[in-house]
């Protein structure tokens, strides 16, 4: 019988262990290290999934299939995975939420991610990503589930890309057996670009208590484009009052229906999950700068509202990250002098020695940064 790939429901624990003893004439690298050239699957140093599948959703989404290695532990439905791909010789990372349910009995995970536009790593997975690569993956994180024990009647509110967290919810609901009383509105701007469209319709035809509202921004039977409206919301799902409501989509729809929320009391029956960070408006008057980054001893100008991270890495650094959203506080770095934006609350930053999160700050004047 030859070696079995490390089960990642048993989270390799026999490797674990012959690892532990193994180490001691390894040094000073780790056995894993030495592991990784025969399969990078069984390292333990870092965790790395194997691309299985590539599946096309749409003209511009993928659902990528991944096999974890070592030490991976199963998702709750709706948490998301940070993935680190390295593109023209430096590494990125991203926050992906994980679409398929913990039930696969394969013990793969999909991510399904749109190319954005200027998304570097987002068109990297969507158009080069291949079948047998491998790429670092981190472990399940966030808070943005349903609860296991107490029984709730959900409202999904997902737009585009959005639809990712409630799939694997509903996914996960409908092969337990335990759909409750669901209404899920879902924008997409036509029929052909819904992503998990076929599925999500076969499910409003096949499970008596799911109802879906697709709704295409860009084309209705009066022709004009259907946004997200108090007076929609009333007419789609009137008890949504009653409901818990699971909401993921751009800034702009999150921003409206928190605001419907909060005005109603209800913020507590409100779970969203963004993408990216919320940004204040920039004011005309917002100017950029010199930004040098000291430890690297180079000098770029920047504008006033492009973030400091992606204004190091056009400028050939790799400086660290994570959520790319002001979450994770990876990116941090010093402030020696000058001056900076939050672009989230619009507050500068001008003590030397502050803290600056370069995911969610611009350039206001010059400044320079211990990068
Ligand atoms: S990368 Fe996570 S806070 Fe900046």
């Amino acid at each position: 019988m030859g070696l079995q790939e490390p089960d990642p429901k048993a989270g390799g624990g026999w490797l674990a262990k012959l690892s532990s003893i193994t180490d001691m004439f390894a040094y000073p690298l780790r056995t894993s290290h030495y592991v990784e050239l025969v399969n990078p699957l069984w390292t333990t140093h870092r965790m790395q999934a194997r691309v299985m599948d590539v599946w096309d959703e749409t003209k511009d989404a993928r659902t990528i299939t991944l096999k974890p290695g070592a030490n991976w532990r199963l998702h709750r439905p709706g948490q998301h995975i940070r993935v680190g791909i390295p593109v023209e010789g430096r590494h990125y990372t991203r926050t992906y939420t994980i679409s398929s349910p913990p039930e696969r009995d394969d013990g793969c995970f999909t991510i399904t991610v749109k190319a954005i536009a200027g998304g570097r790593l987002s068109h990297h997975i969507v158009r080069k990503l291949k079948v047998g690569d491998y790429i670092p993956v981190g472990l399940p994180q966030g808070d943005f589930y349903l609860p296991d024990a107490s029984p709730i009647q959900p409202l999904f509110i997902t737009a585009g890309s959005g639809i990712t967290p409630a799939m694997s919810m509903l996914r996960s609901l409908i092969l337990q057996e335990r759909l409750p009383e669901t209404v899920h509105i879902h924008y997409a701007p036509h029929e052909f670009d819904t992503i998990f469209g076929r599925e999500l319709r076969q499910m409003d035809a096949e499970q008596p208590l799911y109802k879906l509202h697709e709704i295409h921004t860009h084309r209705n039977e009066t022709g004009g484009a259907e946004r997200f409206t108090r007076e929609g919301l009333e007419r789609l799902c009137p008890d949504w009052r009653e409901r818990d409501c699971y909401a993921c989509g751009p800034p702009a729809l999150l921003a409206a229906i928190e605001e419907i929320w909060e005005e109603a009391g209800l913020s507590h029956r409100l779970h969203i999950e963004r993408f990216r960070a919320e940004l204040a408006p920039i004011p005309k008057d917002a100017v950029g700068g010199t930004v040098r980054f000291a430890n690297a001893d180079l000098a770029v100008d920047a504008d006033g509202e492009t973030n400091l991270l992606r204004v190091a890495e056009d400028a050939g650094l790799n400086p660290p990250h994570g959520c790319r959203m002001g979450i994770c506080h990876t990116c941090n770095t010093t402030l020696k002098s000058g001056c900076v934006r939050d672009l989230r609350s619009g507050d500068f930053i001008n003590e030397p020695g502050a803290t600056v999160q370069t995911c969610v700050c611009a350039a206001a004047g010059d400044c320079e940064l211990a990068l």
